[in-house]
């Protein structure tokens, strides 16, 4: 039976890291370490697993990962106060507040606070719109790996049609002008599309970032479609899982990314590369 490629994101992001590595490299000779400022509010265990894993990515880049936990009762204002002195700190060339933010928090404003130069997570809005205008700056770390492996895996996608499952601005959003700036034929689906199966039985590329077991079926994939999941989720079993019905997939499209190491590893190995770009920015403009 056919067998789908599995698209290696471990391997990749980790080649991808050596590369920040040598960017960070270069800059050290100027006495220059990238630092990224890591914002973690409260105790949120997934959030705390990926600040972690963060930072060991930054360590291993030449990147100075500077912790800021803050405590979950922490005021809107006192957070809004910590951006500011972030962005005003010259050894901070990246900003990153890890999402969610406990509830009686506000995201927006604080996002929208963080200067468009550090905005290395490519959430504030300046960003998203260059993304949107096709002239990118910073471009949101999950999206950004997405497009990378599919790149790297000398997919196609000029002309092809792809379908987004998920419209979040951290995911599904760019992940749709990323596409289109690369010529695909983009349907962006979400929770209220009627009909999803028959969206997903055109597309050549699918990316799945729903975050629910089993969100997109196998046998609704078009044969040979490529399948990007960035679902991060936990089955009946316990056992770690995509959004798609990978084994069943496997004899269905041409290339799959597996749930773990696919996308996440990506995202990590994006998210450096966009500190690296921003303290190269930051500091050639100050000289
Ligand atoms: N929470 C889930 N994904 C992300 C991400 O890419 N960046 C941040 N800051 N928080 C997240």
């Amino acid at each position: 039976m056919a067998s789908a490629k599995i698209l290696d994101g471990k391997a990749l992001a980790a080649t991808i890291r050596s590369e920040v590595a040598k960017g960070t490299a270069e800059l050290a000779a100027r006495d220059i370490v990238p630092g990224l400022a890591v914002v973690l509010v409260g105790d949120d265990p997934a959030s705390q697993i990926y600040v972690r894993h963060k930072e060991r990515a930054a360590k291993e880049c030449g990147v100075r990962a500077i912790d800021y936990r803050r405590p979950a009762n922490i005021s809107q204002e006192e957070l809004a106060t910590l951006i500011a002195e972030l962005n005003a700190d010259a050894a901070v060339h990246g900003i990153l507040v890890q999402l969610p933010l406990p509830k009686h928090l506000d995201a927006t404003p604080i996002l929208d606070a963080i200067s468009p130069d550090k905005d290395v997570d490519g959430f504030h809005p300046d960003n998203i719109g260059r993304l949107a205008q096709g002239r990118p700056r910073f471009v949101a770390a999950t999206p950004k790996g997405c497009m990378t492996l599919l790149e790297h895996a000398g997919i196609d996608i000029a002309g092809r049609n792809a379908v987004v499952v998920g419209r979040s601005n951290i995911v599904g959003k760019p992940m749709a002008l990323l596409l289109t700036n690369a010529n695909a034929t983009v349907t962006l689906c979400h929770s209220r599309t009627k009909d999803l199966a028959s969206h997903i039985a055109n597309a050549d590329i699918v990316v799945a970032a729903v975050g629910k077991v089993d969100a997109v079926l196998a046998k609704w994939l078009k044969p040979g479609a490529v399948v990007i999941d960035v679902g991060m989720n936990r089955n009946a079993s316990g056992k770690l899982c995509g959004d798609l019905q990978f084994a069943e997939a496997l004899e269905v499209a041409s290339a799959v990314t597996p749930v773990p190491g696919g996308v996440g590893p990506m995202t990590i190995a994006s998210l450096m590369q966009n500190v690296l770009l921003a303290a190269q920015a930051l500091t050639s403009s100050a000289e």
